[in-house]
């Protein structure tokens, strides 16, 4: 039985952006839920009016909160039910100090987000973006035994950075699919057996890891921690003949490293998913050939969302039933 039908007041709730449909309807069946039917980004205002006026919120990756707007007196809102895994856009120790719940959605978006990278990583070994552009552009003069030549992926090494759940799913495809060794780096162990099952090899520094890697992938979570996690540093340990493949957050990479990188030949190529100040994208990455760029589309399929979305709506259900969250973010 809903909340209505008992008679109770509602929790109002403020879903930020248009959510799959079912999610939607799931939504206003268990709350005074408003909804976003045109889809429009909102402000930094009215989001932070929404701490005010609601008592939970359903934000996107894409909204931002502070720790000073997370400390202001006289908020209302007690749950941020964050419609993403990565919560780097909450200051959960702000939250939390102000009382406030935060959960996100693991698990769900695990092999969607793999296959992102993994369509990221053939793209870019394969030049699938300047290829098609060119194509579309009435260019293509015929077959040409040498023009635009890739790279092979079958049997390169993969590096991997951050060994969690979607590190994994992406060592699997490629070790499985294409017979690639993976090294990877991760700030704990990960447990010997498991990696080895899928050919994984833990090595103790990035640096390492990137210097051994024809690919590497980004898997790591966002935050002041990893920002910038890949520097200039970093991007000259990389093989030159080597691709990165961001479908992290776009702060890991130093954006401005990592053009002067692709420029000047330190690395070959880069496949992203994610930027620095979305969704700007530099123009000078939007002109390079040996770049393949995806607008945040890791989760992007309707099953995933829709269970994202289930997912944040479970653990709003279960806060304003006073039950445990089941994907509470703690500090
Ligand atoms: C998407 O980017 C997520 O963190 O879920």
């Amino acid at each position: 039985m809903s909340a209505r039908t008992q008679g109770k007041r509602l929790p109002k709730i403020l879903v930020t952006r248009k959510l799959p449909s079912s999610v939607e309807q799931d939504l206003t069946a268990h709350f005074d839920a408003t909804l976003n039917e045109t889809d429009s980004p909102l402000t930094k205002e009215q989001l932070e009016q929404a701490l005010y006026d609601y008592d939970g919120i359903l934000p996107t990756a894409a909204e931002k909160f502070s720790a000073s707007v997370l400390s202001k007196p006289g908020l209302k809102c007690r749950i941020i039910a964050n419609f993403a895994v990565g919560y780097d856009n909450i200051d959960v120790e702000a939250a939390t100090n102000a009382g406030i719940s935060v959960s996100n959605t693991p698990g769900v978006l695990t092999n969607c987000t793999a296959d992102i990278a993994m369509t990221l990583l053939l793209m870019s070994a394969r030049r699938a973006s300047f290829s098609e552009r060119y194509l579309r552009k009435g260019e293509w003069a015929g077959f040409s035994p040498t023009f635009n030549l890739g790279t092979r992926v079958t049997g390169k090494t993969l590096g991997i950075i951050g060994m969690g759940r979607i590190g994994k799913a992406m060592a699997k495809r490629c070790y499985f699919g294409f017979g690639m060794p993976v090294v990877f780096y991760n700030r704990s162990r990960i447990d010997l057996e498991e990696t080895k099952s899928f050919g994984a090899v833990q090595l103790n520094s990035i640096d390492q890891v990137l210097s051994e890697a024809d690919f590497v992938s980004l898997h790591c979570p966002g935050g002041p921690t990893t920002r910038h996690l890949i520097n200039a540093h970093r991007l000259a340990a990389m093989k030159p003949t080597a691709h990165l493949i961001n479908t992290s957050r776009g702060e890991v990479v130093d954006e401005i490293a990592l053009i002067a990188a692709l420029q000047t030949g330190t690395i070959a190529g880069a496949g992203l998913d994610v930027f620095e100040e979305e969704p700007k994208v530099p123009k000078a990455l939007r002109n390079m050939d040996n770049v393949s760029l995806l607008p945040h589309i890791g989760s992007g399929t309707l099953e995933t969302r829709t269970e994202m979305g289930m997912k944040a709506a479970d653990n709003l259900k279960a806060f304003f039933a006073g039950k445990p969250l089941p994907s509470q973010v703690k500090i």
